[in-house]
């Protein structure tokens, strides 16, 4: 009953992610630009035009299930109670803005606090990856395995260095193979997800920013946690890693020595 409803329902995601191939071409060509709260801060139109349409869509074929989205106001959102979506609507909106490339759509959904579905949807390279609870993790409808085991001196990582002091970018380095930014948490953790990097870090994700990435790491064993390895909790977030199992216990103690990171 459960696996039913939650097919249905991934049915219905999947329709409304794959119209999108409609939509996004007139709105990117069509793209304003607005900043938040400085000049590297980006909002556009396509942001807040497809947070809006989905809002719009889930009130017409989910009435009750709540939104907590980044372009919205979420003071009244019950996130551990009932059906939550979470959305980042574009994350790596600079990619977008700047590039046209590097840019996805994240959306998750809880059932009372327990991942059940997740998007990723990098539309540029026409990827939609998703994970169903108990089912596994898929890319364009091809299941995924989990990824080899990876030690970090053979491992790409991702992080931003600029929020960690210089002695521990230093021993990043120097430890993994080597390091790679693609600036949007959603894809950085893709390549975590597919084993190209052993893990990536984001010093200050807010919800969106990272709640897809619960599910696809339960399904495919990877490890998501806080910087000092405490468990990472959805609604709140905070600093946090995805880590291939085989190099992230070497990046935990990397990050809280040295004076690790800042906020
Ligand atoms: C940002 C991107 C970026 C990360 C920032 C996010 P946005 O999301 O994911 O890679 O470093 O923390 O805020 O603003 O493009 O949705
Ligand atoms: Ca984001
Ligand atoms: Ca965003």
């Amino acid at each position: 009953m459960q696996r039913n409803r939650l097919q249905y329902i991934d049915g219905q995601i999947i329709d409304w992610l794959k119209q999108l191939d409609d939509v996004l071409p007139r709105l990117i060509k069509e793209m304003t630009t607005d900043t938040k709260v400085d000049r590297f801060d980006l909002v556009t139109n396509v942001d807040k035009q497809l947070q809006h349409q989905f809002e719009r869509y889930l009130a017409e074929h989910f009435p009750g299930h709540q939104l907590l989205g980044e372009e919205k106001n979420n003071d009244n959102i019950q996130p551990y109670d009932g059906h939550l979506w979470i959305m980042d609507p574009i994350d790596g909106t600079a990619n977008l803005v700047k590039q046209q490339e590097d840019y996805c759509i994240i959306l998750a959904y809880f059932e009372n606090a327990e991942p059940k579905l997740s998007y990723i949807y990098d539309y540029p390279h026409d990827k939609l990856y998703k994970a169903i609870a108990g089912e596994g993790a898929y890319v364009n409808g091809e299941p995924m395995a989990s990824p080899a085991h990876l030690p970090l001196n053979d491992a790409i990582i991702s992080f931003g260095s600029q929020y960690m002091n210089e002695q521990t970018v230093k021993a990043l380095y120097d430890a993994a193979f080597g390091v790679r930014n693609i600036g949007s948490c959603g894809l950085d953790s893709v390549r975590v997800i597919k084993g190209q990097f052993g893990a990536h870090i984001n010093t200050n994700p807010k919800p969106w920013d990272i709640a897809a990435q619960f599910l696809f790491a339960k399904e495919l064993n990877l490890v998501m946690t806080q910087l000092d390895g405490q468990p990472l909790d959805y609604a709140t977030s905070g600093p946090f890693i995805i880590s291939n199992p085989g190099c992230y216990n070497d990046m935990i103690t990397i990050l809280n020595s040295n004076g690790g990171y800042q906020k």
